[in-house]
């Protein structure tokens, strides 16, 4: 598989085979994603790897939290607070996708919360990582960040397995940090589900679209 192939095959997964993914095939993922480039090598990434009981554990306790209500504050904003066009449209056009695949009606408010709650399971997929930062590091950190994410889910598809990067895993950034015994100062970037895809789910058929490139680039002579 060329990178072309790799980027292009990828797409947010949210539906999972009940296989497992062995450590050793993590271990090798995270063994070539590492050589991301970082800003005078600082290689910012430290990632928590989730599996078996301690899954279960783990998104019981998100599951409980979030039903009782018990929202907190994110370490950073992912999302704008305020949305502005053309990201105001692209943002509900993935959600109208999402849920036109699933058949969710904008009314079915039970069944929008049911799927917004699969993200704390990782979808169910057998692994769901979890990326932290050390606070003193910057706003370009997250760039380099960002490249080593994307290493891991292009990684994932050589390998013939799926992901979904997911935002929702920084949703309660003290209940994760109290449950891995990790410093609480550290900050909670999101997370990724990982595993082999459920290619019958309905949820995996539509891909999303990019806009052209002229609409987002110049060329300068
Ligand atoms: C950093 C990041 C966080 C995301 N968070 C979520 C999330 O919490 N839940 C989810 O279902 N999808 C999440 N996504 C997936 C996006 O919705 C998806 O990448 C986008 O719609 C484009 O679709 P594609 O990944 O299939 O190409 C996230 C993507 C990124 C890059």
């Amino acid at each position: 598989m060329n990178v072309t192939q790799a980027i292009k095959q990828r797409h947010s997964t949210r539906a999972y085979l009940d296989k497992a993914v062995s450590q050793q095939q993590i271990q090798s993922i995270l063994e070539v994603a590492r050589f991301a480039p970082s800003g005078v090598n600082m290689q910012p990434w430290q990632v928590a790897i989730i599996s078996g009981q301690k899954k279960s554990s783990l998104q019981q306790q998100m599951q409980t939290a979030f039903e009782k209500g018990d929202k907190e504050s994110m370490d950073y904003h992912y999302y704008p607070t305020r949305w502005v066009e053309p990201y105001k449209s692209r943002r509900i056009a993935t959600g109208t996708e999402l849920y036109t695949a699933l058949d969710i009606s904008r009314e079915d408010k039970a069944r929008r919360l049911q799927q917004w709650q699969a993200n704390y399971r990782a979808f169910d997929a057998p692994i769901m990582l979890l990326f932290f930062m050390d606070p003193n590091l910057e706003t370009g950190s997250y760039i380099d960040y960002g490249m080593f994410l994307q290493n891991i889910m292009l990684l994932a598809e050589e390998q013939g397995l799926a992901t979904c990067p997911q935002g929702a895993l920084a949703e309660f950034p003290k209940l994760i940090k109290n449950f891995l015994n990790y410093d609480e100062s550290l900050i909670l970037l999101g997370g990724m589900a990982l595993g082999y895809e459920d290619k019958d789910h309905v949820v995996n058929q539509y891909r999303t679209t990019r806009v052209e490139v002229p609409e987002f680039s110049q060329f300068f002579e």
